[in-house]
């Protein structure tokens, strides 16, 4: 275990947003653990927007203070989705819970909260938009690489580009509208290389 100085020391990059997993403390004392994404805004400051109806909305409206643990096990993913990890996985540390299974971690204070409505594709929904200053950087597993989308969404674009020729028209329709939810997704997660690739595989599906 090593102490960092921020967050830029464990990867993370300005304007990026990553797949962490928090961990907060319930009512009665408990931990508990569920995926969320995290804005990089600089190496001391993060943001997230966390929907009114989870645990981890209430825990961080009440405490003001909660951990952020980078990973990329996906069983940690699966089971803090579905609330399906034991006390065991939990490790106590100063103001509340770390994950021991994480390659990273670090604790937030709040330092504004912003209560909206918003209306998406998916709906009206009401979300806390939390920023808070980042504290007790601890680097788990040498070179921790924080979780974040965009490639993915690229390198999968880029099959469907190179299939396009091959599949039916329906088919061709369909990958298409997966390109266009890809590209929604890069576009809010990605740093500037990746929107420029994004741009580029547009551009090239124009031209078939
Ligand atoms: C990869 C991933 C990212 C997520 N990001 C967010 C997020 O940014 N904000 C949010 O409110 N919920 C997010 N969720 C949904 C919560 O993790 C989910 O609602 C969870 O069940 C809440 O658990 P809790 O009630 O124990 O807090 C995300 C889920 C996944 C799988």
């Amino acid at each position: 275990m090593v102490i960092m100085s921020d967050i830029y020391s464990l990867g993370m990059e300005r304007g990026l947003l990553y797949e962490t997993i928090l961990t907060t403390q319930n009512r009665d004392g408990t931990p508990n653990a569920a995926p969320v994404g995290v804005v990089c805004k600089n190496e001391n400051e993060i943001v997230l927007y966390l929907f009114k109806g989870s645990k981890t909305y209430l825990n961080v409206r009440r405490k003001k203070t909660f951990y952020v643990n980078l990973s990329k096990d996906p069983l940690l993913f699966v089971q803090s989705t579905i609330g399906d990890l034991g006390s065991g996985k939990f490790q106590k540390q100063n103001s509340g819970f770390s994950l021991k299974g994480a390659d990273s971690f670090f604790r937030a204070d709040v330092t504004h909260e912003r209560i909206v409505e918003r209306k998406d594709h998916l709906g009206t929904s009401t979300l806390n938009i939390v920023r808070a200053n980042v504290k007790e950087v601890v680097e788990v597993n040498q070179h921790p690489e924080p979780l974040n989308r965009a490639i993915y969404g690229i390198i999968e674009a880029l099959i469907y580009l190179t299939r396009i020729d091959m599949v039916s028209e329906d088919e061709k329709n369909k990958n298409l509208d997966k390109i266009d939810e890809i590209s929604r997704v890069v576009n809010k997660v990605g740093g500037e290389d990746h929107k420029k690739a994004m741009k580029m595989i547009l551009k090239e599906l124009k031209s078939k």
